[in-house]
């Protein structure tokens, strides 16, 4: 017969009865985040080699007044908000960073210390978070524009072509498409919130549609984090070809 321990753990920052590594799930996410955060930053105030004919960098779309003509910064900074946004309020990267950074708590039963009163997002800040569905419908429009960048990478001179790059921004737009249609509050919004979907309005197409976006759901965190890479990627890929640094294969 089992045994249980009735011992109560100690509290304090960093207490626990787990024995496995705990700390070790919070690594990849503190060195890929910070990493991408650095990264973005730089590139978004750098405000140079984001296009390589017929390749636009996903951090500068869509490109506004890039002849300053009223806006003397990087054209990024004017569109950065809605896609950082997007993934600050996710709730896969809520849970991530509030373990990875602010330890609150490091993990699943571990002791966060202090002895704040616990009031989770129903008060300010956090209680912001809530407008990741309003984040959501401003990533779709974001998503539009990548899909028009990706059909306008096959255009070269007015001839279609297929360029390493045209590639590249083919698997980042369909990767941040798959991330965003995985989105929890889309869930919510086509049918989680239903208690009878034969009871409702457009019940039985709210249904498939809640089927697909739960298959999708279900690794939300795979493809939060693979969406990142790759468009901190398909950036990096432009800005070499833009700079000279390598030169863009032409595949057909
Ligand atoms: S919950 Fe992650 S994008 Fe909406």
């Amino acid at each position: 017969m089992a045994e249980i321990s009735a011992a109560k753990p100690a509290s304090g920052f960093g207490s626990t009865l787990r024995r496995d590594a705990w700390w070790i799930e919070n690594l990849p996410f503190i060195i890929v985040l910070s990493a991408f955060g650095i990264y973005t930053t730089w590139r978004a105030f750098e405000g140079t080699y984001y296009w390589a004919t017929p390749y636009l960098s996903p951090f500068y779309s869509p490109l506004i007044d890039p002849q300053h003509h009223w806006w003397p910064f990087s054209p990024a900074i004017l569109i950065l908000g809605g896609p950082l946004g997007f993934r600050l309020t996710c709730y896969y990267y809520r849970k991530a960073y509030y373990r990875g950074f602010f330890l609150d708590p490091p993990a699943c039963a571990v002791g966060e210390g202090g002895h704040r009163k616990y009031k989770g997002e129903t008060a300010f800040p956090f209680i912001l978070q809530n407008v990741h569905r309003y984040f959501f419908y401003i990533a779709v429009i974001f998503v539009a524009f990548l899909w028009y960048d990706a059909i306008v990478a096959f255009d070269f001179g007015g001839k279609f072509g297929i360029g390493v790059g045209t590639l590249v921004m083919l698997v980042n737009i369909i990767l941040l498409t798959i991330y965003t249609f995985s989105c929890h509050s889309l869930r919510s919004l086509v049918g989680g919130k239903l208690d009878c979907f034969s009871c409702a309005t457009l019940g039985v197409p709210r249904h498939s549609a809640w089927q697909g976006v739960t298959k999708l759901n279900e690794h939300h965190m795979f493809w939060a984090w693979v969406s990142m890479i790759a468009v901190g990627l398909t950036d990096l890929y432009i800005r070499l070809v833009a700079s000279g640094a390598i030169k863009d294969i032409r595949l057909l």
